[in-house]
């Protein structure tokens, strides 16, 4: 996540995920399930801009021009308070007894539905850049607490960590080191799926296999190796739910001989690429085969 001021606009720059490891070790009795999720940051951001509001009413707008937005995903982004972004200010206001208002811009890059983060990165930018304008002065562990309330996956995005081991519900950040960057092509089926439909349909399986495997893969940095250890419990209960994602895995399969996976809850699949030369060729064929939005990005530092 980047900041910096443009005259009286302060302007968030916060990025997308990939889930390279998703393990769920079983249903608590709050009804979420418990987690071994190793997140890597990607270059794909959504931009929040943020200026008072003398009125002291919170305002969410869409910047028109959001390249991420199709007409079709306009209806899946309510701009009033069941937007994240607008439950993080407000959650801020309740928390500090803070009274200012706020105009809040999003321009809008990360396709939603998509298990890449988007909402849960917009409501991190908001708690960090509301924090920030209002000069609130939380500390880190306060922004955590308020962030795990908001979602399970915010405090991933809070302190712009490039990777990760999250545990918990995911909202137990530890961040790892990321030895060089890695290459992917990512691509977004026209629809997609619902967080909690997906773990609706997860049926209890087999034992955990553990993060080891590719946490130690990851030291090496190497692609090959990387790429034999990707997982995702909840690839099989998403592909019930959506047929596009068998056929975005398969079509990721005939670009990419490195490794390819769900992300999240999905609808979004990548594969990992060698290089970023092979991303982009893998990224002009996929284009050509696949309905949906294709990205080449690599891991944020
Ligand atoms: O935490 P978040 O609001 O992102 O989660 C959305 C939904 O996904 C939850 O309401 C829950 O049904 C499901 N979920 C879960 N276990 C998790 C995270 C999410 O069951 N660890």
């Amino acid at each position: 996540m980047r900041l910096h001021w443009q005259g009286p606009t302060l302007v968030v720059r916060t990025p997308a995920k990939l889930n390279l490891f998703l393990d769920v070790l079983g249903k608590r009795p709050d009804g979420y399930h418990e987690l071994e999720t190793l997140m890597v940051s990607i270059g794909l951001y959504d931009t929040l801009r943020f200026q008072t509001n003398e009125s002291g009413r919170l305002e969410l707008s869409l910047d028109a021009a959001s390249p991420g937005i199709t007409p079709a995903m306009r209806e899946l982004l309510p701009l009033d308070e069941r937007n994240l972004i607008l439950k993080a200010a407000q959650l801020l206001r309740d928390y500090t007894g803070c009274a200012q208002g706020a105009f809040i811009q999003l321009s809008k890059s990360i396709p939603l539905q998509a298990g890449l983060g988007g909402g849960s990165s917009d409501a991190a930018a908001a708690l960090v850049g509301l924090n920030h304008l209002w000069k609130l002065k939380l500390s880190s562990s306060e922004l955590h607490s308020l962030a795990a309330r908001l979602g399970s996956d915010v405090n991933f995005f809070l302190d712009s960590v490039p990777l990760a081991l999250c545990r918990g519900r995911g909202e137990q950040v530890a961040a790892e080191p990321l030895t060089r960057p890695l290459h992917f092509v990512v691509v977004k089926p026209p629809g997609g799926l619902s967080t909690r439909d997906v773990f609706q349909s997860l049926h209890p399986q087999r034992l955990s296999c553990g993060s080891d495997a590719i946490r130690k893969a990851m030291q090496t940095g190497h692609p090959a190796l990387i790429g034999a250890q990707l997982h995702n419990s909840l690839e099989v209960p998403a592909g019930v739910l959506s047929e596009e994602v068998a056929s975005v895995l398969a079509a990721l399969r005939s670009v990419s001989s490195v490794g390819r996976m769900m992300t999240g809850s999905g609808s979004s699949c990548f594969a990992l690429c060698a290089h970023r030369g092979q991303a982009v060729r893998a990224a002009h064929v996929l284009r050509a085969s696949c309905r949906g939005q294709v990205f080449v990005v690599q891991t944020a530092t």
